[in-house]
C-alpha cells in the first residue's frame, strides 16, 4: 500500500466524524452542504461521514488537502469509478466521466480539442441567435421561474451547438424524448444505484424514453461520420468524430454516443442552474444589476464574467466530487485504505472566510480584473478530472447573461434569497429562480 505521496501506508485511521448510526448519516448527508457546514464547524476542515454499507467518505475543506487529491496519482485515486456507482448505466462503459488512468487519458486527449477555447469561440453566433430568440419569448410583467427557461436554452446549445443538428422535425424529436428525461424526479435515481428497479414501473419508463433518445443521438453520430462536409463543421460532435488518437485510430460509433450522452448529463442541467443562480443573486442586489446591464448594453463583457465567477463561488452547482482511494492515501497523519471516498468540499471552500473576506456577501468586484485562484475557486474541480466543459459553460453563460441584460429589464426584489435544493446531483434554487421582466427595451 502507498500513499498519493508515494510514501508506505500501514493501518487505516480516520478523520473525526459524526457517531450517528450510519442509517440516520444518510439522510444529512444526503442534505449536502447544510450539514457539510455543520460538521465542518464540529470536526473542522476533514471530517468522516460513514454510511454503512454505502461507504465511507472524507469531506476535505482544506485547499491543501485538496491540490493533494487533485494531483495525485491517477492509480492511486479513481473518480471514473467513484462516478460510476451512479452514472455508469446511463453513461455508457466508454463515457469519459466513469473511465480511469490510460483509458481516461486516452480519450480525454482525444475529446479535448473539441471543447477548448478556440473550438468554443466558433459557437458562440449560434449560441447568441438561441439565447436571442428565446429571451424574446420570455413573459414580461409577470413573475416567473428562470430555471426552466434556463434548461431550455442549454439544451438547444447542446443539441445545435455541440451536437450540430439542424433539422427542425429531428431538433424537436431530440428536445421531447431529452427535456423528458431531464426532469426525472430524485426517488428516479435510486435506480442507477439499483440496476434491478430498472425492469419494474415506474422505473422502467425512463429506461423507455432513454432508448428513444439514444436512438436519435446514434442517428446524428452516423449523419456526423458520414456527412460530406464534417471537416468543415464547427460542432463539438464533428471535431470529437474528426479527432485520432496516438495510433491514428477515430472512436467507434458507440464510443462517440457515450460521448454525446456525457456532454448532456454533464453541460445541460449545470450550466442552466448555474444561469439561473445569476440571475438570482442580481436581482436581489441593485447596484450589481445595474452595473451588469450597463456592461452588457455597452459591451464590456469583463464584467459579466466576474459576475459569473462570483455566482459560481457563493451558489456552486455541485457542492462537491469524489475520489475512491485505490491502494491507500496518507491524508496527514491519517491512513486511509482503499475503497473509501475522499470528497474535497467544494461549497465549503468557497464559504471560507480566510480565502474570501465576507464571503457570504456577493460581490463580483472580488474578480474584477483579477482570475480566480485555482486553489480556492474550485465551481469545475480539479486535477485531470477537471469539467472538459469548463470554457463551454462559462462563455455560454456570459453570453446568455448579455442576452438577457440587453434585451430586457429585470426588476430588483427585496426578497430573501432562494435556498440551494439538492435535485439530482446539482444544487438548483428552491423555486427555480424566479425573476420579474419589466419591460423589453428593443436592444
Ligand atoms: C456551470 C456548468 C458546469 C459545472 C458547474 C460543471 C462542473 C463539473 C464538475 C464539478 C466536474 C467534476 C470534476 C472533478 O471531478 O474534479 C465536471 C466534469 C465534467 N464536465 Fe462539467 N460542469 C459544467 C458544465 C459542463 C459542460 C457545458 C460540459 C460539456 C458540454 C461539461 C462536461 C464535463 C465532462 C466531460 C466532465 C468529465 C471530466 C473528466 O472526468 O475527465 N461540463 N463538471
Amino acid at each position: 500500500m502507498t500513499s498519493g505521496l508515494g510514501r508506505p501506508v500501514t493501518s487505516a485511521s480516520w478523520p473525526p466524524g459524526s457517531r450517528l448510526p450510519w442509517p440516520l448519516q444518510i439522510p444529512l448527508f444526503l442534505a449536502g452542504p447544510r450539514w457539510q457546514s455543520v460538521w465542518a464547524r464540529r470536526y473542522g476542515d476533514r471530517f468522516t461521514v460513514r454510511l454503512g454499507p454505502f461507504g465511507n467518505y472524507i469531506y476535505l475543506a482544506d485547499p491543501g488537502d485538496i491540490r493533494g487529491v487533485f494531483h495525485s496519482d491517477d492509480t492511486v485515486l479513481h473518480a471514473g469509478q467513484a462516478n460510476a456507482a451512479m452514472l455508469g448505466a446511463v453513461l455508457g462503459p466508454s463515457s469519459l466521466l466513469v473511465l480511469d488512468e490510460h483509458e481516461h487519458r486516452r480519450r480525454r486527449k482525444m475529446m479535448a480539442a473539441s471543447l477548448q477555447r478556440p473550438a468554443v469561440e466558433r459557437l458562440v453566433p449560434r449560441m447568441e441567435e438561441i439565447a436571442g430568440a428565446a429571451v424574446g419569448r420570455w413573459p414580461e410583467g409577470r413573475t416567473f421561474p428562470a430555471l426552466p427557461r434556463m434548461r431550455a436554452i442549454t439544451l438547444e446549445v447542446i443539441l445545435q451547438a455541440a451536437i450540430g443538428v439542424t433539422d427542425p422535425a429531428r431538433l424537436g424529436a431530440l428536445r421531447r424524448a431529452l427535456l423528458v428525461l431531464s426532469d426525472i424526479p430524485l426517488w428516479q435515481m435510486a435506480q442507477f444505484a439499483v440496476p434491478s428497479l430498472r425492469a419494474h414501473r415506474p422505473w422502467r419508463s425512463f429506461w423507455d424514453g432513454w432508448t428513444v433518445a439514444d436512438r436519435l443521438l446514434r442517428d446524428e453520430v452516423r449523419r456526423a461520420v458520414g456527412d460530406p462536409d464534417l471537416e468543415r463543421r464547427p460542432d463539438v460532435l464533428a471535431v470529437l468524430a474528426r479527432a485520432r488518437d496516438e495510433d491514428g485510430s477515430a472512436m467507434t460509433e458507440d464510443e462517440l454516443v457515450d460521448q454525446l450522452r456525457t456532454l448532456l448529463l454533464a453541460g445541460h442541467e449545470t450550466t442552466a442552474t448555474a444561469l439561473a443562480w445569476t440571475l438570482e443573486r442580481l436581482v436581489r442586489h441593485r447596484d450589481v444589476l445595474e452595473r451588469a446591464t450597463g456592461a452588457a448594453r455597452s459591451g464590456n463583457l469583463d464584467y459579466l464574467d466576474a459576475v459569473v465567477a462570483e455566482t459560481l463561488r457563493c451558489r456552486p452547482v455541485i457542492a462537491d466530487v469524489a475520489r475512491v482511494v485505490v491502494s491507500g492515501y496518507r491524508l496527514g497523519d491519517h491512513t486511509v485504505p482503499p475503497g473509501t471516498f475522499l470528497n474535497p468540499a467544494i461549497a465549503l471552500v468557497h464559504r471560507s472566510a480566510d480565502a474570501y473576506p465576507r464571503p457570504d456577501r456577493f460581490d463580483p468586484q472580488r474578480f474584477v480584473g483579477r482570475r480566480p485562484d485555482p486553489s480556492v475557486w474550485l465551481p469545475f474541480g480539479g486535477g485531470s478530472r477537471r469539467c472538459l466543459g469548463a470554457s463551454l459553460a462559462t462563455t455560454e453563460m456570459r453570453v446568455v447573461l448579455a442576452a438577457v441584460l440587453r434585451r430586457t429589464d429585470l426588476v430588483w426584489t427585496s426578497q430573501r434569497g432562494e435556498r440551494p435544493r439538492i435535485r439530482h446531483v446539482t444544487l438548483v434554487p428552491h423555486r427555480g429562480a424566479r425573476i420579474l421582466v419589466n419591460a423589453r427595451t428593443g436592444r
